[in-house]
């Protein structure tokens, strides 16, 4: 018995010194892990080792039950300080190999920005929102009677060769100008309930033009209406006045010079006063001092009554802004295929304007 006790004792002995040697070569955390369960784990070493228990005499079991609580507790401390070590080891190779390297030079984003016709629209139309107008859409593919009839434009009339188009059917085409939008808007109003009517359509037109540096067959208006009781001439002028001032600067003036339109009567040509000479006459305006840059006139009592607006108590005027035309002008551009061909040379040039997304 004395013996078997004797052989226990080495046995625990060598285990404790195999595994402390083991823990202190140990390189990670990983293999002590795996050295506890060889050693203390359910099937471990040293739990086989303790199976012998049962077959000793009362007194001897304390005995080895001390021999195995200062294996532990060898195993433990030793094991702690080990593992102690090892994980601050393993923090700094992981923080060394998460490292970013600052020093690279980032990847950059293209960033793109609003074409210069969306620029100039939103423009216009915070002008416009700004004097209490509402902003309106009307279809681009349109019905002969809204883009013509309606504007005083019966069949055969020699005014509609000016703006030939595409037709869809006999009846449908893609709208020449935002003019219908006019028709659609006053067959809607509702004076009693809604008041003055202001509004303003801006949108895509065409026409069968051969494309030149200013004619494209897809351009763009703005078409703006007020009708109420007693609009005049002095109202058109008035607004419009602001319009040139806000968009092109505040020391414009504009000037009416009487033309032709069927759906207006009078109806007038808005010259600006040059905003490149102020009216001394250069290349920009071809030496008159003033530019041409819309058509607007009296709502014609034809169109208010063709809509159902009673030309007896209403009265109202109109007017149509090329969106494409200001835009060239305002930024001195030379050709209006330059919208359209998708240059990101000439288009990142309105980055920075003050309409900037
Ligand atoms: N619709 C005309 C065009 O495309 C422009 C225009 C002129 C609109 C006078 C108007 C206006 O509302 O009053 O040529």
């Amino acid at each position: 018995m004395v013996d078997q006790m004797q052989e226990l004792q080495d046995q625990i002995t060598k285990l404790l010194e195999s595994a402390l040697n083991q823990i202190q070569a140990a390189e990670s955390t990983q293999i002590l892990q795996q050295i506890r369960v060889d050693y203390t784990g359910k099937k471990g070493q040293l739990t086989q080792v303790s199976k012998a228990m049962k077959n000793l005499s009362n007194e001897e079991k304390p005995q080895l039950g001390q021999m195995i609580n200062y294996f532990h507790r060898e195993f433990n401390q030793v094991m702690a300080s080990k593992e102690e070590a090892l994980k601050a080891k393993e923090l700094q190779a992981q923080l060394a190999s998460e490292r970013i390297d600052i020093t690279l030079p980032g990847r950059r984003n293209f960033q793109g920005s609003r074409h210069i016709i969306t620029q100039t629209r939103e423009e216009l139309e915070n002008l416009f929102l700004g004097m209490g107008y509402q902003i309106v859409e009307g279809p681009e593919v349109e019905l002969d009677s809204y883009n013509f009839e309606k504007m005083n434009l019966p069949k055969n009339h020699p005014a509609r060769d000016m703006q030939d188009t595409f037709y869809i059917s006999s009846e449908v085409l893609m709208r020449t100008h935002t003019s219908p939008v006019q028709a659609r808007t006053m067959e809607k109003h509702d004076f009693e309930k809604d008041g003055p009517l202001k509004m303003v359509s801006p949108g895509k037109v065409f026409r069968r033009d051969n494309d030149d540096a200013t004619h494209s067959h897809q351009f763009h208006q703005m078409e703006g209406l007020v009708v109420a009781e007693k609009i005049t001439l002095a109202d058109l002028k008035g607004t419009l006045t602001q319009f040139a001032k806000a968009f092109f600067g505040q020391e414009r003036e504009i000037r009416l010079r009487p033309s032709f339109f069927s759906f207006t009567e009078p109806s007038v040509e808005v010259d600006v006063s040059c905003f490149k000479c102020g009216g001394k006459g250069c290349n920009i305006c071809k030496d008159t001092g003033w530019i041409e840059v819309l058509g607007a006139g009296m709502v014609h009592p034809n169109v208010l009554a063709m809509s159902g607006i009673d030309p007896e108590k209403y009265s109202g005027f109109a007017f149509g802004v090329g969106i494409d035309r200001v835009a060239m002008l305002k930024y001195s551009i030379d050709d209006i295929r330059h919208f359209y061909q998708n240059d990101l040379r000439f288009l990142s040039q309105f980055k920075g304007g003050q309409n900037r997304c």
